[in-house]
């Protein structure tokens, strides 16, 4: 079986030399010496002010939208396509979703969109770099600062991904990632969340650890949110090779592109100067083509994704918050388009393979 992607595993022998350690300063978690050094060398790599580790990149999102005492209730204007945990953190910290529309090309939020929906008590916008390709940033604090609203990033999927030259993650009021298993980057499960301001750095540090600010005093309802040293040590492992790693996704992304340039396909438009090549979208012509594709390569033992299907607003507990009609494009989205395995040790020979089987079924 081919999948959609595999995780990345590091050398064994500099894990099991990371174990040793671990065993002998027998400190698993709780803000050890290992999650320091990924949380320095992590704001290094990504050229960010500041950058806290925690347990997932869910967690990381419910810490965002927990930093601002929203008043329950309060709207944060969001994607519905994205993965369901971008919306799940939304109503897990009471808040409501409003959804906006996103641009057909970068399967963005659009920011005309997001205005459209805003009322007295929008408070916050939730965006997502869809499989890391940036959001259009500026058209997006544009509207934050014309109406007073905080911007949150889930930058889940952007890992390394830079726009105009600088980290992604530098834009806005607060960035979320995602480091599992399945991502870039990983540490097996893990997140963090990249924050510019100290203020905002010591809320996160009393947050992911139960609001605790010492041994007889507790300031805020935090959650568990503390990163384990043995995720901490697999990204460590990892994070020697992310270049090479980013760096062989390209080539087979590369090589998709050029086998299935003259076809009907059309694939997503790039708005990085630096991408992680993440993900493999293609959007096929319609709904009909797409599912016969993904049919096809399942048949031939491989295992293609509809990401993101069906959209968020289709779930029963969400679609309460929806006008449908309002998200055409999303809804375009989530009906055309085939995510393609993509990771760095898949072999061209397989990546032929798939562009031949999405050929002869388009
Ligand atoms: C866009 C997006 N947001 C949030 C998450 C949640 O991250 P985690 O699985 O680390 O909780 C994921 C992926 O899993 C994701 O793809």
């Amino acid at each position: 079986m081919i999948y959609v992607t595999r995780p990345t595993m590091p050398d064994i022998n500099e894990f099991i030399g990371y174990t040793k350690k671990i065993w002998q300063n027998r400190w698993l978690t709780n803000h050890g010496e290992f999650v320091n050094l990924l949380e320095k060398k992590l704001k290094h790599y990504l050229a960010v002010a500041d950058l806290l580790c925690v347990t997932n990149g869910t967690i990381a999102l419910q810490i965002a939208l927990k930093l601002y005492d929203f008043k329950p209730g309060s709207e944060i204007i969001t994607t519905p396509f994205s993965f369901i945990a971008t919306t799940n953190a939304i109503l897990n910290e009471k808040l409501r979703p409003v959804f906006a529309d996103i641009d057909g090309g970068t399967f963005n939020l659009d920011p005309r969109q997001v205005e459209k929906k805003i009322a007295p008590n929008t408070k916050a916008i939730l965006a997502t770099h869809v499989y890391g390709n940036p959001s259009d940033v500026v058209g997006l604090q544009r509207i934050a600062n014309k109406y007073h609203l905080k911007v949150i990033y889930d930058a889940a999927h952007a890992f390394g991904v830079q726009y105009k030259s600088q980290s992604i993650l530098n834009f806005g009021d607060v960035s979320t990632l995602s480091f599992h298993a399945t991502k870039v980057f990983n540490t097996i499960e893990g997140g963090a969340l990249v924050v510019r301001n100290a203020a905002l750095s010591k809320k996160i540090k009393l947050l992911r650890d139960f609001g605790i600010v010492s041994e007889e005093k507790n300031i805020l309802a935090g959650l568990n949110g503390k990163m384990n040293e043995f995720q901490a040590i697999m990204g460590l492992c990892n994070l020697d090779s992310i270049d090479q790693i980013i760096k062989e996704r390209k080539s087979i992304y590369e090589h998709y592109v050029e086998g299935l340039a003259n076809s009907k396909v059309k694939f997503q438009s790039i708005t990085a100067s630096r991408y992680n090549y993440s993900y493999m979208p293609v959007c096929f012509v319609n709904k009909h083509k797409r599912d016969k594709v993904c049919n096809a390569l399942l048949r031939h033992g491989i295992m293609a994704r509809k990401y993101f299907y069906p959209l968020i607003t289709d779930f029963n507990y969400v679609k309460y918050f929806v006008r449908r009609n309002e998200l055409k494009n999303a809804v375009l989205a989530a009906d055309t388009v085939l995510c393609l395995p993509l990771y760095p040790d898949l072999n061209l020979g397989t990546v032929d393979r798939i562009i031949r089987i999405v050929k002869n079924n388009i």
